[in-house]
């Protein structure tokens, strides 16, 4: 499916059914302008909860609060007409059990018309995802580096290597078999992410993960060079805006200090031009 020739909004199924037709481009957003901005070119936009560091300063993803969700949620549907929105659950939101995912995700897909939520977990998750699936939420799973689980994974690492492998397979296989439409595979390596895809009959959405996968995902923040405290192996800059920005509020400070901004076409004169009288 081009996303340029779609006048609607694809649903959890279209993209299903694009496996194996045609790569699935996705992005994260935060933002109506960010979102106004990749509308036309994504096949489905992600309030991650990346959010949270990227936009709020937070150290890590697992302080992100179901308000902060819903209020970014909301500001990326005003800005969405041809892409589908799926929206995070956030730590701590549906880790209790299925009724307890259940009434958040259905407060966020209420509240933000949002077509799909995406939760971290795999085998464990099983039974989550399939009590949301039968009640109408439409699943993205999240496997291999689950940011919320940082704390119990020791780390930020590549995940499925050695001896681990065989378990993130079953991880894969249990989502799918819940009814997950999707799974985002976060740092796992390409030849598992390639065995994933070709084995499950969702698409799989790579991130550090592999070109193989039926979909990629970024965090808009890192491939437009806005967020620059760090910068993951998998993210390509596809510009550096952070700098421009910089450079310009530099220049604009210099142009207060020096009184050469605001200039005489930003300023008022006392009184308005007079209208030229109608004939
Ligand atoms: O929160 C997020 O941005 C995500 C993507 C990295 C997939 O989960």
């Amino acid at each position: 499916m081009s996303a340029t020739a779609r006048k609607t909004a694809p649903m959890p199924d279209d993209i299903r059914a694009m496996k194996g037709a045609s790569p699935i481009v996705s992005l994260t957003a935060y933002t109506t302008p960010m979102a106004r901005m990749m509308d036309d070119y994504c096949d489905f936009v992600l309030v991650g909860d990346s959010v949270g560091m990227v936009l709020h300063g937070l150290p890590s993803t697992l302080g992100v609060t179901m308000e902060m969700m819903i209020l970014h949620g909301q500001a990326v549907a005003r800005g969405l007409q041809k892409a589908m929105l799926v929206i995070d659950m956030p730590f701590g939101s549906y880790e209790q059990g299925p009724a307890q995912a259940f009434s958040n995700a259905a407060r966020i897909m209420a509240e933000t018309g949002a077509a799909a939520v995406k939760l971290e977990g795999g085998v464990h998750m099983a039974e989550t995802i399939a009590f949301l699936v039968a009640r109408g939420v439409p699943v993205m799973a999240h496997i291999g580096l689950t940011p919320q689980s940082i704390n119990t994974l020791g780390g930020y690492k590549v995940q499925g290597r050695g001896d681990q492998t065989e378990a993130l397979m079953r991880d894969a296989h249990a989502v799918a078999d819940a009814g997950a439409f999707s799974v985002v595979l976060e740092k796992v390596p390409a030849s598992l992410a390639d065995r994933m895809t070709a084995e499950l009959a969702i698409p799989t959405i790579g991130i550090g993960a592999s070109a193989g996968c039926d979909g990629q995902i970024l965090v808009v923040d890192d491939m437009l060079g806005l967020f620059t405290a760090f910068k993951p192996k998998f993210v390509k800059r596809y510009a550096a805006l952070g700098a421009v920005g910089e450079a310009a509020i530099a220049e604009y400070a210099a142009e207060v200090r020096a009184r050469s901004f605001p200039g005489p076409e930003h300023i008022f004169a006392d009184a308005a031009p007079q209208k030229a009288p109608q004939k």
